[in-house]
């Protein structure tokens, strides 16, 4: 098991995560715990900009939103200096509620409510990235109702069939999102929304997929954006000046993953937009990029507590843990793979195959296959690598309570996100008159 950020194993054999004991961390916030290594997740944001603004002369970072958003997320990234790309009424509050400035902000979706594009133009959004022809229309008529020019780009589906799950491949030509090259109505919505007196067109964004290990998938996408750039300028006059590439970098779920560095996906996206750009004589747009599980993936560690194992001879040890499902459908939602480690065991020898399983009612396997330490009930085990898409995807299944977040950071532990409660989940449960009624009748014979 490889350690990252922060990662590393203590004098008491424990793994320690920005400099606190995970096996404290347990003790002191109960499991299932999401932990944070904020050291890594700033990191990882400087790479970003150092790299991609070392071999280009504009670029945004815009981080998504969607891979895990809390306010206190809010507070870093803004510290860092990242936009933030939302995509629902939710987070746009949430980012609002943390003052996370609104002009930094991008609204995404390819179904925006009437009430979302409010909201956008109320708080001054800085973009909104239409998402359809229709759409389009909309937010030109709300401009007009507001007496205001509101600045959008638009989604483009570049064709693009990424080398992911099926799941995520995003950008493809069967797709839901965008607007689609190769069947013209990318140039169509480009036409449409210059010609809109309440639409200022800042650029295009295409987001082909994630998690995304092959760069070749962005150079292609590269080449048909700034191609639909340059169309643009030649056969309509129209100047995009914004480029946005969206996310998708993949991170190190496990020893066998190889994703490409931040600095080589740099080297290789904006060496193929300022190559197609010169190829095609003109000047290259200013350039965003909205990584979301790249930024937080890898700095997100779950600690569960081991309850039962149970071995069946010739068959496998299972190991079941205090969550699963509701704090990470990842592996039922896309076979996600995982590795784990024994915090209270960490400097131990791996060797004990087991499969780890959640405690929801249905298969729920958290990972399906791993080696870790001789598991004990109550031990504490930590599963790598769930910052992103673990706790935004979490849910009450089996009417359970998400688990608490805590970010970490030179041996201070500060709670980011409380634990609900029992009471929490039945804060919005109604029960109608008829039915009190009926129990009384019931009662009463
Ligand atoms: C429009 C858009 N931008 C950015 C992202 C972030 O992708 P990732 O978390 O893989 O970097 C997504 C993910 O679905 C997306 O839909």
């Amino acid at each position: 098991m490889q350690m990252k950020g922060t990662q590393r194993i203590n004098a008491a054999g424990h793994l320690e995560i920005g400099g606190c004991d995970t096996v404290e961390l347990a003790r002191e916030f109960g499991t299932p715990l999401y932990v944070l290594d904020e050291a890594q997740v700033r990191g990882l944001c400087r790479e970003y900009l150092q790299q991609f603004g070392a071999r280009y002369h504009h670029v945004m970072v815009a981080y998504a939103g969607k891979a895990l958003l809390t306010k206190a997320i809010c507070a870093i990234m803004e510290s860092e200096g990242l936009h933030l790309d939302v995509c629902s009424a939710g987070e746009l509050y949430t980012a609002l509620d943390a003052d996370f400035p609104p002009e930094h902000i991008k609204f995404h979706g390819n179904m925006k409510l009437a009430e979302e594009l409010q909201m956008c133009i109320d708080n001054h959004v800085g973009l909104i990235v239409a998402d359809s022809l229709p759409e389009l229309g909309d937010i030109n008529e709300l401009g007009a109702g507001n007496g205001t020019v509101v600045d959008i780009a638009i989604r483009v589906s570049p064709g693009i069939k990424a080398q992911t799950h099926t799941y995520t491949q995003t950008g493809r030509l069967d797709s839901k999102f965008g607007l689609g090259v190769e069947y013209g109505a990318a140039m169509a919505g480009i036409v449409a929304a210059s010609e809109m007196p309440h639409l200022a067109l800042r650029g295009i964004h295409c987001h082909i997929g994630s998690p995304i290990f092959a760069l070749e998938s962005y150079e292609r996408a590269v080449e048909i954006m700034v191609d639909l750039v340059a169309d643009a300028r030649e056969q309509h006059g129209i100047e995009l000046a914004d480029l946005n590439l969206g996310g998708g970098l993949g991170i190190r779920y496990t020893h066998e993953d190889a994703p490409p560095s931040i600095e080589h996906f740099a080297e290789r996206l904006c060496g193929a937009v300022l190559r197609r750009c010169e190829e095609r004589g003109i000047d290259p747009p200013t350039l965003t990029l909205e990584p979301g599980r790249s930024l937080v993936g890898e700095a997100g560690t779950t600690l569960y507590t081991i309850g039962v194992i149970k071995d069946i001879p010739g068959v496998r040890t299972y190991v079941a843990v205090d969550g699963g499902l509701s704090d990470n459908p990842r592996p039922a939602l896309y076979g996600a793979q995982y590795e784990a480690i024994i915090a209270n065991k960490a400097n131990e020898p791996a060797s004990r195959a087991v499969r780890v399983a959640g405690r929801h009612c249905e298969a729920d396997t958290l990972i399906s296959d791993t080696t870790v330490q001789e598991p004990e009930c109550g031990d504490i085990l930590a599963v790598f690598a769930t910052g992103a898409y673990n706790y935004s995807m979490a849910s009450n299944y089996n009417r359970f309570p998400r688990p608490a977040m805590v970010l970490v950071n030179d041996g201070e532990a500060e709670l980011i996100t409380e634990r609900e409660t029992l009471a929490d989940l039945v804060r919005q449960d109604l029960v109608p008159e008829r039915l009190r009624a009926q129990r009384e009748v019931a009662e009463a014979e």
